[in-house]
């Protein structure tokens, strides 16, 4: 794991818009992992701005989201579809046919789950996978017990998920209860995996995740065991950390940053 502090929410935005569209430029039918939440609307925007001044191009990347809330059809807008095209794929030219999102409305589950991630496979794997952070720890909606050997499937929302995510929906109680999610394992199957985190309402979680044990109450700390894994923090989120200075030297030392350090 590689931890890499930026002073504020835009250089950290910055940094991790250019690695991706960097991945994109070198493989352009590259598969991306997509997240959704509120960190990730900014780098949203960052790369919808690169696509229409860098002329990034998109026409042959495929995606996979993470998640979507189980009863919500996709034109509903308060569904991560709404939220996908919305923020990202309306305003850049891939293709809508190579974007994928868990469908929140086959009852059947189990069957979503093996559809999805057939679908993965059929594509090859993840060669990305992007992710935000709740504040359970979750990463996807793969709530504290999730195994970290879990594939995609149904996960019922942690109280703490209803109370983040309520705002959005009027009240945590007005909140989808439950989900479809990658799983713990469907996500460290990816060839590379970047979490963004910003603000300081991360700084607690993003300290347990990175400097605390390995457990199932907290799924993002099984990216320890990602061989290439990174993660980009904002200085407020990166705030309770105990070990600073050392992350800082590596993203200084390190070669392959070399690159990304004035960014
Ligand atoms: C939702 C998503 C997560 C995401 C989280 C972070 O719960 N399912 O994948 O990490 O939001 O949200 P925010 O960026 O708004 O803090």
């Amino acid at each position: 794991m590689e931890l890499i502090i930026r002073k504020t929410t835009q250089d950290a935005v910055k940094l991790v818009a250019t690695i991706i569209t960097d991945a994109v430029i070198e493989k352009p039918n590259i598969t991306l992992g997509l997240a959704t939440g509120g960190t990730m609307e900014k780098l949203y925007d960052k790369i919808a701005l690169m696509h229409k001044e860098e002329k990034i191009d998109f026409s042959l990347v495929k995606s996979f989201n993470l998640d979507e809330y189980i009863g919500l059809e996709p034109t509903d807008k308060n569904s991560y579809r709404f939220y996908m095209n919305h923020h990202l794929f309306d305003k850049i030219n891939i293709d809508k046919r190579n974007t994928h999102i868990p469908s929140g409305v086959n009852e059947d589950t189990l069957e979503e789950g093996e559809i999805y991630e057939a679908l993965i496979e059929e594509a090859g794997g993840l060669d990305i996978q992007l992710l935000g952070i709740g504040l359970t720890g979750h990463i996807g909606f793969n709530e504290p017990l999730s195994s970290f050997a879990s594939r995609t499937r149904a996960k019922t929302l942690a109280p703490t998920t209803l109370a983040q995510n309520g705002p959005y929906f009027g009240s945590a109680e007005k909140t989808p209860k439950r989900a479809m999610t990658m799983g713990v394992g469907t996500i460290l199957d990816a060839g590379m995996v970047i979490m963004l985190a910003t603000g300081a309402s991360k700084a607690d979680i993003i300290a347990k995740t990175v400097e605390g044990p390995i457990t199932p109450m907290i799924s993002a700390s099984a990216l320890h065991f990602h061989p290439n894994c990174i993660i980009v923090c904002d200085e407020a989120a990166a705030e309770k950390l105990q070990n600073k200075d050392y992350y800082n030297s590596i993203f200084e030392t390190d070669p392959k940053w070399e690159p990304y350090r004035n960014i």
